[in-house]
C-alpha cells in the first residue's frame, strides 16, 4: 500500500510536505517500467491570512488526499491553489479539493494551465483563475510570489513559484525524479546517491523529449539569479533539496546537456542465437583493452531489459555500440523499439558504432545507420557480415571500436 508522510518541512512560513509513495505504479505515463516506484509531493503553506496550496495527486489517489489534507486544513480555508503543471499526476485530485472548497480559493496558473484545466475537469474548476504572465508578481499572506514559466518542462503549462522573501522554489516536475527516498529531503548522501540515477532516468524518459529546454530553462533560471540564492527546491516527485540547493539543477543541466562520464561506454544489443553475441564479446574485449568502462543491456531468450533502464544511462555515456541482428529484412524488434525511443528522447550528439549479423541479407545495421545520419548521433561505423565471425570480421570489429575511441574527447 502506498505510503503517506506528511512533515512540517518549515516553522515561518509554516509549510507542509504531503507526499504520498505511489509503490503500486509499474508503468509511468503507461510506458516506462519503474519498478523504483515514485512520490507525488503536495505541499501547504499557511501564511498571515492565507493558506495556499501547491499541486496535488494523481487522480488514483484524491481521496486520501483528501483525507490527508484534511488533518492540516479545513480544505474550507484554502485560499490559493497554485497549478505549476496540469498532467494528472498533479492535478488529479484537485477537482474533488475545490469542491470541497466551495470553489473559493483563486486558482493559479499559466494560460495553458487553465485551457488545460477546463479541458481535463470542466468549466467549473477554472470559474475562480488567475493566469500569470511570466515573472508577474503577487502579494499572498504578507509574502511575494513571483510565477516563472519554464516552458516544456515538462508541458507548455509549466511554471515555478519562486517566494522571494523566503527563497523558496516550488519546482514540480523540474528538479524531480522516479524512486521512493527514504527521506523527503536531501540530508542523507546516501540516500541521495541512490536517488540521482532515478532522476536520470526520469528525466530521458519524461522529459528527454524537451531535453534542449532542460538547459535554456535553468538558464533562464540563472539568469533571474534565483537558483543561487535558493534555501530550498521544492519538486513535485522525489527529493527536497535543502542541504544542497544547487545540486539538483546542477543534475538537470548535465543530465540535459549529456555531460558524459570519463571511460562509460553504453553498448546495447539483442542475440537470438548467438553470433551478435560473438561480435559483442569481440567490441567487449576490446574497449576494455583501452582502458574503457562498458555498460552492457542484452535482449536475449532469457533477458529483456527495460527501455526506460537503458535510456536513462545514456546522457553520461561518452559513446554507444548497437549490436544487431538483421530480423524479416529489418532491425530486430527490441532494438527497433529502443532505439526508435533513443532517438526520441535521448538524442545526443555522442558517437555511435554499429555491429551486425545476419543469416543472408544484411539490412539491419543499414538500417541503423540511415536512422542515425539523421539524428544528432554522429554514426562512425557499421560492420555487419554474415554468421559467425571470422579472423577478418573479427580485426574489424576491432578496428571499428578504435575509430570510436578515436572520435571520444
Ligand atoms: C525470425 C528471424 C528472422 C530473420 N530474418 C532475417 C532476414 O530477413 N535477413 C537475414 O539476412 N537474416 C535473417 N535472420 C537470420 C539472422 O539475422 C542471423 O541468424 C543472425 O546471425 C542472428 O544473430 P543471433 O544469432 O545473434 O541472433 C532471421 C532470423 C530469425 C530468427
Ligand atoms: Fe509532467
Ligand atoms: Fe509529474
Amino acid at each position: 500500500m502506498p505510503m503517506i508522510r506528511v512533515e512540517k518541512i518549515l516553522e515561518e512560513p509554516e509549510l507542509y510536505i504531503l507526499r504520498i509513495d505511489d509503490d503500486q505504479i509499474k508503468y509511468f505515463e503507461a510506458t516506462w517500467d519503474i519498478p523504483e516506484g515514485i512520490t507525488y509531493n503536495a505541499y501547504l503553506m499557511k501564511t498571515g491570512d492565507a493558506v495556499i496550496l501547491f499541486d496535488a495527486w494523481k487522480t488514483d489517489y484524491t481521496e486520501q488526499f483528501l483525507e490527508t489534507l484534511s488533518k492540516i486544513v479545513d480544505p474550507k480555508d484554502i485560499t490559493h491553489i497554485i497549478v505549476h503543471h496540469t498532467e494528472p499526476d498533479h492535478s488529479g485530485a484537485l477537482p474533488k479539493v475545490l469542491e470541497a472548497n466551495g470553489y473559493k480559493a483563486l486558482v493559479i496558473g499559466t494560460s495553458f494551465a487553465k485551457r488545460f484545466m477546463e479541458g481535463f475537469y470542466g468549466e467549473k474548476i477554472v470559474e475562480n483563475f488567475h493566469a500569470i504572465t511570466d515573472g508577474e508578481e503577487l502579494q499572498i499572506g504578507g509574502r511575494t510570489f513571483r510565477f516563472i514559466t519554464v516552458p516544456w518542462l515538462h508541458w507548455p503549462d509549466t511554471m515555478i513559484t519562486y517566494v522571494v522573501e523566503d527563497k523558496l522554489i516550488f519546482s514540480c516536475d523540474a528538479g524531480g525524479g522516479y524512486g521512493i527516498p527514504e527521506t523527503i529531503d536531501d540530508s542523507d548522501e546516501k540516500v541521495v546517491e541512490e536517488y540521482l540515477p532515478h532522476v536520470t532516468k526520469y528525466i530521458v524518459t519524461v522529459i528527454g523529449h524537451y531535453h534542449k529546454y532542460i538547459v535554456e530553462n535553468i538558464k533562464k533560471l540563472k539568469g533571474l539569479g534565483i537558483i543561487e540564492e535558493a534555501k530550498m527546491i521544492l519538486p513535485g516527485h522525489g527529493l527536497i533539496w535543502r542541504k544542497d540547493p544547487l545540486r539538483i539543477f546542477k543534475h538537470y543541466e548535465d543530465v540535459g546537456a549529456g555531460k558524459a562520464k570519463k571511460g562509460k561506454i553504453l553498448v546495447i544489443y539483442d542475440s537470438m542465437y548467438g553470433f551478435v553475441e560473438r561480435r559483442m564479446k569481440i567490441v567487449i574485449d576490446e574497449l576494455k583493452k583501452h582502458g574503457y568502462n562498458p555498460v552492457v543491456y542484452r535482449f536475449t531468450d532469457k533477458e529483456a531489459p527495460a527501455v526506460s533502464d537503458i535510456l536513462g544511462e545514456v546522457p553520461d555515456s561518452e559513446g554507444i555500440v548497437i549490436g544487431v541482428s538483421t530480423y524479416e529484412a529489418g532491425i530486430h524488434p527490441r532494438i527497433r523499439y529502443t532505439l526508435y525511443e533513443m532517438l526520441d528522447k535521448a538524442n545526443y550528439e555522442k558517437p555511435i558504432l554499429v555491429v551486425g549479423a545476419f543469416g543472408w541479407a544484411g539490412v539491419a545495421g543499414k538500417e541503423i545507420e540511415h536512422l542515425i545520419t539523421r539524428s544528432k548521433f554522429d554514426h562512425v561505423d557499421t560492420v555487419e557480415s554474415r554468421g559467425m565471425p571470422r579472423t577478418e570480421d573479427e580485426e574489424r570489429i576491432k578496428e571499428a571500436v578504435r575509430n570510436l575511441i578515436a572520435r571520444l574527447s
